[in-house]
């Protein structure tokens, strides 16, 4: 007990201390001038409603279907604890005309509050504005990375931005940075994958196309960088269950994303719900103060994620009390809670004030981010929308933008004998759980939190098999649905359907989870899809298979009986009509793995795996995925060569050019995703495998050749090292591209090799 009083105190102190440093720092503009003057009319109740987050179902009619909001909640919300912020959606998605009631009753609730503040309104538009009917549903994150293409990340970004404000919500909880390194972890399909350079590069497109040059305009919203640090990567492979990541791998691996979207100006950041070597980040002032705030010099809001700081207390069991939750968050950095259910943030974060506990300065510098962040966002001239000025709203030029992207998403993993594209008059059999329906091209947060309504509510949107039909006509399609997710259904029904059938279009993988639902004790596919792989492949009939799935699950046995396979991700909502142009030939496919697909369930390693993790060379147990992140076929061929460099030695303060040449060896335009890797020959800390440092993806006609340049600097070749100091170390470096390498030395004066080698 003494111990955590003394811990507070200096937990206390700390804070005062850092605000103070901050304070010196920071530039004042004309907006800060503005938000101070606001603030110095707010009394200690308004300060601390601004940093109280509800769910909408807190001001809503409980069990109304439509949804209804509850004008006496909505009352006590804004007049009783002046709630600056409200997110989520009650039940499921609603039409632009629901949204425009919603948003401008609670507006028209908060113009009633003494100092009129507006709402900031929060939603998870993490592939399109997810819970509005109509939108435009783009591939999930990790099939958005397949893709290699930074322009097309930033245009869904633009468009998603476009439609949440015609949803009248300025607010996004989106990209999410957190690195894909676990295949178990349920969330990985929310993640650009398993590199920390693509999830870095992809993330800051994204928030560039969210927040556009002018987040206050009518076309763009503020993004929430999520979940920062370390979310990704539990032991368990469970969600919000315990990690243990040393500093130096934080820093290595987790952080540069966050940092990159710092620098890309993210407007807010949300916290990691986990614990980190027994600490949870929603307690860490290290993590939210000293690091995000002392190094990143991020300057936004920081918003808890849902019920964190109760959690706290019920799962951390790190605070005593709920009271003692809520004074250590804030303490530590936390700028708004997402409560969400109640108000008892509220009520003892302002009994904490008044005792000294947490100082004003803190709730000061927390209301001064949100309020300008609600100005920036133009709440304040327009706290709702004109309906009017959205006509592109679920437009086509929208769906083909989303179709671009699964088109360049997909990845061809295999393809024996070139039995990709199939004929159109071929008698196709489509079967296997994930062929008919939505929930396995949307996955989660798709119209609901779990997207298990999205069949019902896609409205037009072909799954894989309607896509099928409609491509090649139904007279040629059979279909069996031959398994559900894990149990077999009428098998022989299905086998007897393959004999009549030129190929068979398997569809294995997964149907719609998010978060701790998602969870599972076996990597592998259940029993029942492979199975009905095993029964299709005895019919000899040749199986393209099809891996609709969110998280690479174990495919090893159905997979080695495939003729051609092809993942799909969760590729949104045009996914189906992708698949069906690759599979019959109008489009050639382009996407690459953004994680490694693992071929047993014991051998999860990244692509950037130490040098111990490739086993010695009579090793069978060493580093052997089933496809390596990075490949992904194309129906065309290319070669690379004249891999060059402008200088064999690389110095301080110097770049270095780097080209190839790339040829499109094969009969069809193809576009090819050109990625450089380099690698530390020998460093202090044992140097990885490899890291991807650049990539480019280009368009290539038949016989074209294209000379492609990079840049790397020294910078680009650094790594954390054992004191955590961030170094690019003197030494010997291979760079890779295709299959040509190259060697340099790089020479530095300041930090020399600690190898001894030069
Ligand atoms: C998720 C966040 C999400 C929030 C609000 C949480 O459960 O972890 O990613 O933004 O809910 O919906």
């Amino acid at each position: 007990m003494k111990r955590t009083f003394i811990t507070i105190i200096n937990l206390v102190f700390i804070n005062i201390c850092v605000i103070a440093q901050s304070h010196k720092t920071a530039p004042v503009s004309a907006l800060d001038k503005k938000v101070d003057a606001l603030i110095a009319k707010m009394t200690l109740e308004e300060k601390v409603g601004q940093m109280t987050e509800v769910t909408l179902d807190v001001v809503s009619k409980s069990n109304t279907s439509p949804h209804q909001l509850d004008a006496d909640k909505l009352k006590e919300a804004i007049m009783k604890y002046h709630v600056g912020s409200i997110l989520n959606v009650s039940g499921f998605a609603y039409d632009r005309k629901h949204w425009y009631e919603v948003i401008s009753d609670i507006q028209k609730a908060a113009d009633q509050d003494r100092l009129k503040i507006p709402v900031i309104y929060g939603i998870d538009a993490i592939h399109g504005v997810t819970y509005t009917l109509g939108s435009t549903l783009f591939p999930q994150e990790i099939a958005m990375a397949a893709t290699f293409n930074r322009d097309i990340a930033q245009k869904a970004g633009e468009i998603t931005a476009y439609e949440t404000r015609a949803s009248y919500i300025p607010w996004n909880y989106s990209p999410v940075l957190d690195l894909g390194k676990s295949p178990l972890w349920p969330r990985i399909y929310e993640t650009f994958g398993e590199d920390p350079y693509l999830v870095k590069t992809m993330g800051a497109s994204i928030i560039k196309g969210y927040q556009g040059n002018d987040v206050g305009d009518k076309y763009h919203v503020a993004a929430c960088m999520k979940h920062y640090l370390g979310y990704s990567y539990p032991l368990s492979g469970k969600d919000r269950t315990p990690a243990w990541i040393p500093d130096r791998y934080m820093r290595e691996y987790f952080l540069p994303p966050f940092a990159e979207a710092v620098k890309a100006g993210a407007k807010t950041l949300m916290i990691n719900s986990g614990e980190i070597n027994g600490v949870p980040i929603h307690a860490s002032k290290y993590m939210l103060t000293d690091v995000l705030r002392g190094e990143l010099h991020f300057t936004g809001v920081v918003v808890t994620d849902w019920r964190d700081i109760q959690y706290l207390h019920d799962r951390h069991h790190i605070a005593a009390t709920q009271k003692d939750a809520v004074m250590i968050a804030v303490n530590a950095g936390v700028d708004m809670s997402m409560v969400p259910y109640d108000y008892t943030f509220y009520t003892y974060l302002v009994e904490l004030a008044k005792e000294g506990k947490v100082p004003m300065s803190r709730i000061n510098e927390a209301v001064h981010r949100i309020l300008k962040v609600k100005y920036e966002v133009g709440l304040f001239e327009r706290p709702v929308g004109n309906p009017d000025d959205y006509p592109k709203f679920g437009s086509n030029e929208f769906r083909n933008v989303s179709l671009q992207a699964a088109t360049e998403a997909i990845t061809l993993l295999k393809n024996n004998n070139n039995i990709l594209p199939l004929k159109k008059n071929m008698k196709v059999l489509v079967t296997g759980p994930t062929a008919n329906t939505m929930r396995s091209l949307d996955g989660g947060w798709s119209y609901n939190w779990q997207g298990d309504l999205s069949d019902k509510l896609a409205v037009g949107k072909n799954t894989i098999l309607k896509a099928i039909e409609q491509k090649i006509g139904k007279e040629n399609v059979t279909y069996r649905p031959g398994s559900a997710y894990d149990s077999v259904l009428n098998i022989e029904e299905t086998i007897s359907a393959a004999k009549n059938a030129d190929v068979i279009v398997l569809c294995l993988g997964e149907l719609s989870y998010t978060e701790n639902v998602g969870n599972i004790d076996d990597l592998s596919l259940p029993a029942a899809q492979t199975q009905l792989a095993l029964e299709l492949a005895k019919t000899g009939k040749p199986v393209i298979l099809v891996l609709a799935e969110g998280r690479p699950r174990i495919v090893t046995e159905a997979e080695s009986h495939s003729a051609a396979t092809l993942m799909t991700y969760l590729s949104g909502n045009e996914g189906g009509d992708a698949l069906a142009n690759i599979l019959f030939g109008d489009a050639n496919p382009s996407g690459k793995l953004p994680v490694t697909y693992p071929r047993y369930t014991n051998s999860l390693n990244n692509y950037y795996r130490k040098n111990l993790e490739n086993g010695n060379p009579d090793d069978k147990h060493g580093y052997n995925p089933l496809y390596e992140f990075g490949y992904g076929l194309s129906y065309t061929s290319f070669g690379y060569s004249n891999l060059r460099i402008s200088k064999p030695d690389l110095k301080d303060g110097e770049s270095l050019t780097v080209t190839v040449d790339v040829k499109n060896t094969g009969q069809l335009e193809g576009k090819e995703s050109v990625l450089l890797y380099t690698s530390q020959l020998y460093a202090s800390i044992s140097p990885d495998f490899k890291r991807l440092r650049a990539y480019d993806k280009i368009t290539l006609k038949p016989g074209e050749v294209k000379t492609v340049t990079f840049k790397i600097t020294p910078t680009d070749l650094a790594f954390v090292n054992d004191v955590n100091k961030t170094v690019t170390e003197g030494g010997e470096f291979k760079i890779l591209i295709g299959d040509q390498v190259v060697n340099f030395k790089y020479i530095n004066s300041l930090v020399p090799s600690r190898t001894g080698r030069l």
